[in-house]
């Protein structure tokens, strides 16, 4: 999916995956020279995070932010620290990553993913 030497801490690259059947877009994120990837999906509406194509972290570059209402997210875990409330407490869907050498590999979830609000 992209190679380490390709991602520097706060870069971030979209990639498609294909889950439960369908084609979803992810994001992979460098956070502090860990990566993770979620399925790009702001958990208050269901669209896309980055308004600006593969912009995802905020200013600080401390969390990721969806552009749309300004909802905050922990890079780590992706939980929403702070936002509208409706996502607030919830989590983007995690995407499992397996670095092999200096290529980072995506795996799908096992279980299926909410597409709906
Ligand atoms: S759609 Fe993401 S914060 Fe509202």
């Amino acid at each position: 999916m992209a190679r380490t030497a390709e991602l520097a801490p706060g870069q971030s690259r979209k990639f498609m995956l294909p889950i439960d059947g369908v084609e979803e877009e992810c994001f992979v994120v460098n956070f502090r020279g860990e990566f993770y990837a979620y399925v790009n999906r702001c958990r208050h509406i269901p669209i896309p995070m980055d308004w600006v194509d593969n912009h995802f972290f905020e200013e600080s570059g401390r969390y990721l932010m969806c552009q749309t209402h300004g909802a905050l997210y922990q890079p780590q875990t992706g939980e929403c620290l702070a936002g509208p409330a409706a996502a607030c407490g919830k989590y983007l869907f995690r995407i499992a990553l397996e670095v092999e050498h200096d290529r980072i590999y995506a795996r799908a979830p096992r279980e299926p993913i909410e597409r709906g609000i």
